[in-house]
């Protein structure tokens, strides 16, 4: 394996219709706005945060900009017709001795099937594989998540798939007490 290269991320990035730059503070509001919305968690084992909840996300993702080498890339992405945070998209660099990564994106539901989310994945790939030069980069969806697997095969070719499954606490509380009385 080559070494990974872990020059800092030259940020903003732009893209044909928009910027992807690090938050500030001041945008957990924006953030909120979209987030809150269940249809963004539809396909997600989470549920909505609370404005509370992205306050102190934006604190952490400020407060980790720094952090050198930069690993973890939770990143805004504004139109640039309007200004407006349009969608979040996300670069981890998982193992940098391996040249592992993983990519995320999550785009408003008012600003869905405009193509955004798949210029997003574009700009992320391209900081990942030129930039970077890692050697897999990783996505995870639901398989439900028909919008989400579609952006992930905008760029063509071969992508191993691997099932995962998870369940949550109360799922796995449900069915013990349900053993317990049988
Ligand atoms: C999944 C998501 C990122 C898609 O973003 P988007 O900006 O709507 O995607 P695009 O406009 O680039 O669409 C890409 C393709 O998927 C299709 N598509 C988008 N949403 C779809 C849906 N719900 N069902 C079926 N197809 C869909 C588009 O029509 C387009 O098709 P095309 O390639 O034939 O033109 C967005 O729905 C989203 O952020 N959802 C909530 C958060 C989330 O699930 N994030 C992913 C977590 S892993």
């Amino acid at each position: 394996m080559s070494t990974l290269v872990l020059t800092p991320l030259l940020l903003p990035i732009a893209t044909r219709r928009l910027i992807i730059r690090d938050y500030t503070v001041d945008d957990a509001g924006a953030v909120f706005s979209y987030v809150q919305d269940p249809a963004y968690w539809q396909y997600q084992s989470a549920n909505a945060p609370t404005a509370a909840q992205i306050e102190a996300l934006m604190q952490w993702v400020v407060k980790n900009q720094g952090v050198s080498p930069r690993l973890m890339h939770f990143l805004a992405v504004v139109r640039k017709d309007t200004g407006e945070i349009v969608s979040e998209a996300v670069l981890k660099i998982i193992n940098p001795g391996e040249r592992q990564g993983e990519i995320g994106f999550g785009v408003a539901p008012k600003s869905w099937k405009q193509g955004f989310g798949s210029e997003i994945a574009g700009a992320i790939l391209d900081a990942a594989f030129q930039h970077f030069k890692l050697h897999r980069v990783a996505g995870q969806c639901s398989p439900d998540n028909k919008g989400s697997i579609r952006v992930i095969h905008f760029a063509r070719g071969k992508w191993w798939s691997t099932l995962i499954y998870d369940i949550l606490d109360q799922e796995y509380a449900k069915i013990k007490s349900v053993m317990k009385k049988a």
